[in-house]
């Protein structure tokens, strides 16, 4: 293995990538968010405001499709302008994970980035990859690897 791809990898398991959602975006939550996340120890490594069409918000989460509830997600996430950002720390993917707290608000623990800022399952203010190997496809869905530092 190369010095160079050895290191690629090794950034990739310690990289995730999150979306500030339509809701947080409407309610001005993005700056909160962010510091919250910056207070948590991630390091922001690419980052962009952008407005999702329905056709890429149901490309992104195509792994829905099949879910009752994808229409009202592809919907929702093509509302307004999201921020989308690929953040690095040790054990990124899990320590997000934990961040912002469960996919229900209802259910989300005192500190996190939803109990803060969610208003319903739909709703939830944050995403965040569920593993490494999603983290990796879903900041190549956003950013060229030019744009990733
Ligand atoms: P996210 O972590 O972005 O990944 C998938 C999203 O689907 C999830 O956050 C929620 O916003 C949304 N979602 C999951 N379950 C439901 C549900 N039961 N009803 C509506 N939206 C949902």
């Amino acid at each position: 293995m190369s010095l160079i791809f050895a290191a690629k990898l090794y950034n990739m398991t310690n990289r995730t990538f999150t979306m500030i959602k339509p809701d947080a975006t409407e309610k001005g939550n993005t700056g909160g968010i962010l510091q919250m996340i910056n207070k948590a120890g991630f390091r922001i490594v690419a980052m962009k405001m952008t407005h999702l069409s329905k056709e890429k918000a149901g490309e992104f989460y195509a792994v829905h499709k099949e879910r009752p509830f994808y229409g009202e997600l592809v919907e929702f996430m093509s509302r307004g302008p999201i921020t989308a950002a690929i953040l690095e720390k040790e054990n990124a993917v899990e320590d997000f994970r934990k961040l912002i707290g469960a996919t229900n608000p209802a259910n989300a623990e005192e500190g996190t980035i939803r109990k803060a800022y969610a208003t319903s399952i739909g709703e939830n203010a944050v995403h965040g990859s569920d593993s490494n190997e999603n983290a990796a496809i879903e900041g190549d869905f956003f950013f060229s690897k030019l744009e990733q530092f």
